[in-house]
């Protein structure tokens, strides 16, 4: 079996932070290491994304070109994984003539096979900057809220819009109205590939089910994607080099043009039935159709394995996955790991708020293994979870610390001093509990395999923690230091000893340099075999993490933060979503200007048109209204009919996907979403207060 691991390419328009770590790039080097250390066949495929709008505004802010944009985030993004240890077989940049080469002729063979077309669409074009404007570079007034709105996304209210539906456009260039005009833009026919998306997702044994059951919720709608942008910034259209391709097209090939950069072998892992073809066809594969592939199918020669983040989680479960479908010569993923987002001390992180914390700044302070660790046991890699400075002090010195540092430690502190050397003993003399601890061994082992290949790094350590607890346990109760006979002494510290190097085996992938430190006291290599070598006098290998550190960098968090009104905001509604960040205070009276009342649902249906929307009719009392909620996938239409509900009944009613809607249901949460409902049985129509 070969496995290819890919990490989600990151945009190089900013360096990296703990979130980027944790969602996608540690993970997928535990499971490269583990996969290795398993003497398995896998390459790290990774690298940066370098085309799209928000690199062209940040170049146009600070006056340079893209390209000296590009250099420069993707020398310190490598700096920020170099840093943390994740290792790459090749590591790549898609502003490169490989990748450029090597999209155009994945868009090419889109084309041949029928999949890319022309329409022609409204744009916003400045005349005054004598160029279409991409959504973002076009502002102005939310529609619906009349806060301040970029392109398709209300800062404020946070609604999708249509950039022609803004009130007031402006282009940030020159502040110039633009006009809109005709221009005629290339689409991919993802609405084509419905049937085989759906059967590709269903059959997928290894995909993760939360990953399947979005993807399966996407393809139900699936729009034809406009593919070309008509800026020059990106890889050109191959028939049109006024136009580039949408990021979103072109940066996922980059899998591809950066296993490219490792030479021939690139086509074993992405050449759709490879092995057979080259044992088949003594001409090459070059010479071949693909298209009615014979013979069993490449899949169970190579697994390929996407590490993301779940915000991009649709592009490379059903987008991706439609392009090879409709390109036709290369091989599926087989999964796509999807890693939850991290918030920063409860908070959303935000980068243009400064609520983050960078990855050099951590690793300037603390061991990076000390991150891998942390993020790692804190939260399943699905879940969201949270960074906290307290909670990683406190899992680093009362866990990894005290527990298997505590172990490791005593163990070879001990060692050393009776005998300078690992000692190695009879394994069919042991007696009866050092046989068991050793079993325990064993099952750590089986147990860690089946954690990590599933994506439980969370277990998996648990695991290991769970060995050193027992390593410990065996220790106290033997007592080592009351044992006069010597060769009773070497059994219990070669089973200790014994202990110490499957829990540094397994850690290996985790925790790469702390572990290799302490082998290299013991005179060992990353095996499970102890040698009977030398013993170096054992320094601290696991310092505790100190208060003062800690409290430097809550300061340093406290103090980067942006104050909260930065006067930028030109929209009229201020109250800005929350995020649970702190909100000025208010009076009463302000309170008092909403209408809130309980509402009861009495009919509920899909709008079709929309991924996120249902309607509702709901009674307010004296009243019926039509409301449009954004809960769809959270609710089934007819669970809600009968429901009470909260509603904000004197909001101006505003119009969604083209449906009015004349209030607001509340709700709460962002993965899983719940309706607010009284919680006694109260009158329609009760006023809140
Ligand atoms: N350029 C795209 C990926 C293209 S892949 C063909 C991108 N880049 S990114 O720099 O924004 O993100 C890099 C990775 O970090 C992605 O996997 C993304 O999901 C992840 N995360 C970005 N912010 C994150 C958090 N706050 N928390 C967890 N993961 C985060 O997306
Ligand atoms: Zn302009």
């Amino acid at each position: 079996m070969k496995y290819l691991i890919t990490t989600a390419l990151a945009y190089t328009n900013g360096p990296l932070h703990l979130g980027h770590a944790r969602s996608t790039y540690i993970p997928a080097d535990i499971m490269t290491r583990y996969l290795k250390l398993k003497g398995e066949d896998v390459i790290h495929v990774g690298g940066t994304d370098n085309h799209g709008v928000p690199i062209t505004l940040t170049a146009e802010k600070e006056g340079v070109t893209p390209e000296d944009i590009v250099e420069k985030y993707h020398n310190e993004i490598k700096h920020d994984l170099d840093s943390l240890n994740v290792v790459f077989d090749s590591f790549g940049r898609t502003h490169s003539d490989i990748h450029i080469k090597t999209a155009q002729e994945f868009y090419k063979k889109l084309r041949e096979n029928g999949y890319i077309y022309e329409k022609e669409i409204e744009q916003f074009y400045c005349p005054k900057c004598d160029r279409f404007l991409a959504d973002r570079y076009v502002e102005g007034t939310c529609p619906f809220c009349d806060g301040e709105a970029r392109g398709d996304h209300c800062e404020v209210c946070g609604r999708h819009l249509e950039p022609t539906e803004l009130i007031d456009p402006y282009c940030v260039h020159c502040n110039a109205k633009p006009e809109i005009r005709k221009t005629t833009h290339y689409f991919f026919k993802l609405s084509a590939l419905n049937s085989d998306l759906e059967e590709y997702i269903k059959s997928s044994e290894e995909m993760p089910e939360h990953v399947k059951n979005l993807a399966l919720r996407w393809i139900e709608e699936l729009h034809d994607w406009d593919i070309s942008r008509d800026i020059k910034w990106g890889v050109p259209i191959p028939e049109n080099p006024n136009q580039v391709m949408y990021v979103w097209l072109e940066a996922p090939i980059g899998y591809i043009s950066f296993t490219k950069q490792l030479g021939d072998v690139w086509k074993e892992y992405w050449l759709k039935n490879y092995e057979n073809l080259r044992f088949s066809n003594p001409v090459g594969y070059e010479n071949q159709r693909f298209s009615n592939p014979v013979g069993k199918e490449n899949e169970e020669d190579v697994k390929i394995y996407h590490f993301i983040g779940k915000d991009i989680t649709v592009h490379h479960s059903v987008f991706w996955p439609g392009m090879i479908l409709a390109n036709g010569d290369y091989n599926l993923p087989s999964s796509v790991i999807s890693g939850g987002y991290l918030t920063l001390e409860g908070r959303k992180m935000s980068t243009s708020k400064k609520w983050v914390v960078w990855v050099k700044d951590f690793v300037e302070n603390f061991e990076s293994d000390y991150l891998r660790y942390f993020l790692m046991i804190n939260a399943p890699l699905n879940r969201d979870s949270d960074f906290s400075w307290d909670e990683f002090q406190k899992r680093i010195n009362t866990e990894l610390i005290d527990i298997i540092g505590n172990f490791i430690h005593r163990t070879l502190v001990f060692t050393q001093r009776k005998f300078k050397e690992v000692p190695i003993a009879d394994k069919e003399s042991l007696k009866e509990e050092d046989k068991a601890l050793l079993m325990k061994c064993e099952e750590t082992l089986t147990n860690v395999d089946k954690n990590i290949r599933s994506y439980n790094f969370k277990d998996a350590l648990m695991n290991i923690i769970h060995l050193a607890k027992e390593g410990n346990t065996y220790f106290q109760s033997m007592e080592p230091w009351t044992i006069k006979d010597e060769t009773r002494l070497k059994e219990v510290l070669y089973t200790c000893c014994t202990v110490v190097k499957y829990i540094l085996y397994l850690l290996y992938p985790f925790m790469p340099k702390k572990t290799l430190e302490i082998l290299d006291l013991m005179g060992e290599e990353v095996d499970l075999e102890l040698r009977g070598k030398k013993l170096k006098k054992p320094k601290v290998i696991f310092k505790k993490v100190e208060d003062e550190d800690i409290k430097k960098m809550k300061e340093k968090l406290m103090a980067s933060k942006e104050p909260k009104t930065d006067g930028k905001n030109k929209g009229k509604n201020k109250t800005k979503k929350s995020n649970g960040e702190k909100m000025e205070l208010i009076g009463i009276d302000y309170f008092d200007n909403l209408d809130l009342r309980v509402a009861q649902i009495l009919e509920a249906e899909d709008i079709p048109k929309s991924k996120k929307l249902l309607k509702l009719i709901v009674d307010i009392g004296d009243e019926k209204r039509q409301v449009v909620a954004g809960i769809k996938g959270h609710y089934e239409p007819e669970e809600l009919v009968g429901k009470k509900i909260v509603l904000v009944c004197n909001l101006k009613p505003a119009k969604l996907c083209g449906v009015e809607s004349q209030g607001m249901v509340l709700a709460a949460g962002d993965d899983v979403v719940a309706l607010l409902t009284p919680d006694k049985d109260v009158p329609v129509g009760s006023k809140i207060c």
